[in-house]
Order: C-alpha cells, then sequence, then structure tokens
C-alpha cells in the first residue's frame, strides 16, 4: 500500500532521540557473513527496506537468515547459489556487494549489473577492474556480470575514484585471496572502517582501512563472529539539521561525533550550536541561520548524503549559499520539490546557488530517492502549512521510523495510506 507523511510544520523540535544502526555499514557487514561458514550473530541492524532486500538476497544465495528485533543471525554454510538476480539488484544497488564474496567462497559470480539510477550513472567499472587485478575473468551477457576465478591472486589495486562499495568488494574478495593485496586510493568512509573490523574479527589480516591504502595478506578461511552495528552517521546529521531549520533543541544519543566532523563544522559556520556531551550531541538551532558554502567530498569531506538535507538549511539562512555536488552527476532532483514550498534555488551544472531567507510553505511534494525524501521532510518541519510527502517508500530503505523519532521530538507529522 503506498503511503505519504503529513507534516504541519513550523513546530520546534525537543527533546532526545536515538540514532538507529547505519545501514551502509549493515549493508556490507551482512554481505561478509557469506565469507564464513557457521553462525554470525550481527547487532544494531537497523529495520530498513534495503536491509530486509540484502536478506532476501543472501536467503536466496542459500544462507540461513534469522532476525528478533535488531539482532540478525547469518549462517551461509549452505551457500548453494551463485547468482544475484536482476529483480533484487534495480531495486538495490549494493547488492553488487555480493560479487566479491561469491567470487572469494565459490570462484563464480553472476550479478545482475545494476542500471542507472535517479541520482547519477553510477558505473561499477572500478569493482570489475580490481576483481580482474586479483585475477577474475569478467564478461557481461545478457545483462548480467559473470564472473570467475578458480583462485584469486593478491594483487596492487588503484581506485581511479575514491569508491565505498568498490573499496568493500574488493577487501572481501582480498581475504581469501592468496598472497598480499594494496588497495591504493581506497575509500576512508566510516562504514569501510566497520566493515574491515569484522572481517578482522572473522581472522582476516587487513591493516590501514580509515586511510587511502589499505593493505590485506590473504588467509585460507575465515569464522563467524558476532559484532555490533555502528550508529548511523547520516541519520544523526538529518536529526541535526531537523534542530537547525525548526530553530529547536535536541539530544541525539548513541552517535559518534568523530564520524560527524565535517557535518558539525558546517553547521557551526551556519550558526548551529553543537555541543558534545557525555552520551551523545546537543544541537540548538540559532534565530539567524548564516548562509555558508559547501560541497560534497568523500569522507572525511561533507557527504553527498547530506547534501539535500543542508540545502533546505541554506534555504532558510541569510544569505546566498553555494552548494557543490562531485560525486553524483545527478544529485539535485529535490530541488523542484523544495522550489514548491517557496525556495529561490537555482541550479547550475554541479551547483546549486540557494537564495536564503524565503518562507517556506507547506505543498504536496514527491520523494524521488532516499536523501531527497529527508530534505522534504526537513522543508515540512520547518514549512508554514501542511506538506504532504508522497512516495515514502524511498525514505523506507534509510531511515527507520523516521516519522516516529520526528514525533517524539515535537514535530507534528504522521503516516497515512496514499
Ligand atoms: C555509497 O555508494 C553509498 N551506498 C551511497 O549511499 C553514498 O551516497 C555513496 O557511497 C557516496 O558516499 C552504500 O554504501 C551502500 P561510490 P557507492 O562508489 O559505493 C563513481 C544512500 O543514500 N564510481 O563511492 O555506490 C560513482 O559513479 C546512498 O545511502 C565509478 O565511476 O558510491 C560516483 O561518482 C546513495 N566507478 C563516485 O564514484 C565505480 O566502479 C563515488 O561512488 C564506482 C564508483
Amino acid at each position: 500500500m503506498m503511503q505519504k507523511i503529513v507534516i504541519e510544520g513550523s513546530h520546534r523540535l525537543e527533546g532526545s532521540v536515538t540514532v538507529s544502526g547505519a545501514k551502509n555499514a549493515a549493508l556490507p557487514i551482512l554481505v561478509s557473513a557469506l565469507l564464513t561458514e557457521g553462525w554470525n550473530t550481527f547487532d544494531n541492524v537497523p529495520d530498513l527496506r534495503d536491509i530486509r532486500t540484502i536478506k532476501k538476497l543472501l536467503t536466496d544465495l542459500g544462507a540461513k537468515v534469522d532476525t528478533s528485533g535488531s539482532v540478525v543471525k547469518i549462517d551461509a554454510s549452505g551457500l548453494n547459489s551463485h547468482e544475484a538476480p536482476y529483480d533484487l539488484v534495480r531495486t538495490m544497488r549494493a547488492s553488487v556487494l555480493v560479487l566479491g564474496p561469491l567470487l572469494a567462497r565459490l570462484g563464480r559470480a553472476r550479478v545482475s549489473l545494476p542500471g542507472g539510477c535517479a541520482i547519477g550513472a553510477r558505473p561499477i567499472n572500478l569493482h570489475l577492474k580490481g576483481l580482474e587485478e586479483l585475477g577474475a575473468l569478467i564478461s557481461l551477457k545478457e545483462g548480467y556480470i559473470e564472473a570467475e576465478a578458480p583462485s584469486l591472486k593478491g594483487a596492487e589495486i588503484y581506485f581511479d575514484i575514491s569508491t565505498v562499495t568498490g573499496t568493500e568488494n574488493l577487501m572481501m574478495a582480498a581475504v581469501l585471496a592468496e598472497g598480499h593485496t594494496i588497495l591504493r586510493n581506497a575509500a576512508r568512509e566510516p562504514e569501510v572502517v566497520a566493515l574491515a573490523e569484522v572481517l578482522n574479527r572473522m581472522g582476516a589480516r587487513i591493516t590501514g582501512a580509515g586511510t587511502p591504502v589499505i593493505k590485506i595478506t590473504g588467509v585460507e578461511a575465515l569464522n563467524p563472529t558476532s559484532s555490533t552495528i555502528i550508529p548511523d552517521r547520516i541519520e544523526t546529521g538529518t536529526f541535526m539539521i531537523a534542530a537547525g531549520v525548526t530553530r529547536g533543541n535536541i539530544k541525539i544519543q548513541g552517535c559518534v561525533p568523530n564520524h560527524l566532523q565535517a557535518i558539525i563544522n558546517k553547521l557551526r559556520q551556519a550558526g548551529i550550536t553543537v555541543e558534545q556531551e557525555a552520551d551523545g550531541l546537543r544541537v540548538t538551532g540559532a534565530e539567524t541561520i548564516l548562509s555558508t558554502d559547501v560541497k560534497t567530498l568523500p569522507y572525511p569531506g561533507f557527504p553527498t548524503d547530506m547534501q539535500a538535507q543542508f540545502m533546505v538549511l541554506m534555504c532558510l539562512a541569510n544569505g546566498l549559499s553555494v552548494i557543490s555536488e562531485t560525486i553524483f552527476e545527478n544529485r539535485f532532483i529535490h530541488v523542484s520539490e523544495i522550489q514548491r514550498m517557496g525556495a529561490d534555488i537555482t541550479v547550475s551544472g554541479t551547483s546549486a546557488v540557494v537564495r536564503g531567507g524565503q518562507r517556506l510553505t507547506g505543498a504536496p511534494v514527491m520523494a524521488t530517492d532516499l536523501r531527497a525524501s529527508a530534505s522534504l521532510i526537513l522543508a515540512g518541519l520547518a514549512a508554514e502549512g501542511t506538506t504532504e510527502v508522497s512516495r515514502v517508500y524511498h525514505i523506507d530503505r534509510g531511515y527507520e521510523s523516521i516519522e516516529k523519532k520526528l514525533a517524539q521530538l515535537g514535530g507534528h507529522l504522521w503516516r497515512v495510506p496514499e
């Protein structure tokens, strides 16, 4: 059933909220269970549509998956398929993360080639090039990547572009390859570090995760493990902006401030107060929001996954700001929806010029992708009047009960059938 979120705006947020486990850490970590035989236990796994998709894929591959609340147990000893079908890959591109582990465990993989995506072309050429360098033979047949490698051999791999899931895929292939692998210009995102930590607990030998050079010494086999998923830094950042746009005062519990340095810095430049307290971050909005430019970059730069949300804050700021998107070529799809609420934004190529100080007014708007939907909810919280965000299945891919968490902070919003 299609649902929409109805928001009655202009209510100040107050109180405290706890962040969930990170979607983009949980996805590769659940997949890493494919590298072992026996039960792995993962805690703090968020209940999201993308997580259900990856569990479905793992089950289809022959793994046993057992969920109880936020605890997910996976046993891949029965792994008996090497195929990720089109139907799953097209609903979630991160399904390509099974490529590396399947090659490492079974010596072959058949994975639907993901098509384009609302936010950009998003090729996976660098995943494939790296796997070839580890010795895989790769061809494209009927829309599927067919990869084969009787054995993988360590290699020196250089990524032309920093790629998060590319780095994760290659790490998962190299842990069981023979000899040494070096990944250069590797992604440094906290989710990459979290995956490396889990793999090391399984017995892998990885050093340097979190730096641009990751070194891996292959081992014969890995053992099941237990671990806890790190808190979601993008969910945290989204709540921080919610406090900013409603001039609220909220406490965000369970986050890792160190993963949020770029966001915290930008919010402070915008005049928002962010204080570190014993159990989390306190964020206090400012009457006058200061306009500030922002450019998305790979970690530790400002995350592309926070660009749409930050733009809403800049719509309310006291002047002009330039928002540059350097990661995805089409990630301004939220702009025309926010414009319907009264925002003054001009997009030119990869930059958006936001003229702050306009009043946002409620309107019916449509979600187009995960982070765009989050920005529309934020705009609705800030606007005068009622906003209806339709197609909320996008938001359910990556935010756990967002309307309940925001309502708990005093936001007036609820979910209704469309
Ligand atoms: C991850 O996507 C995240 N997804 C994205 O989260 C996030 O926006 C993105 O990293 C950037 O931070 C997961 O972790 C599951 P990339 P990923 O490969 O790995 C180009 C969300 O909302 N590239 O780091 O697919 C690519 O086109 C999402 O939660 C190649 O050219 O992103 C892009 O311009 C959406 N060739 C840049 O690299 C390749 O082979 C970075 O993309 C791979 C990537």
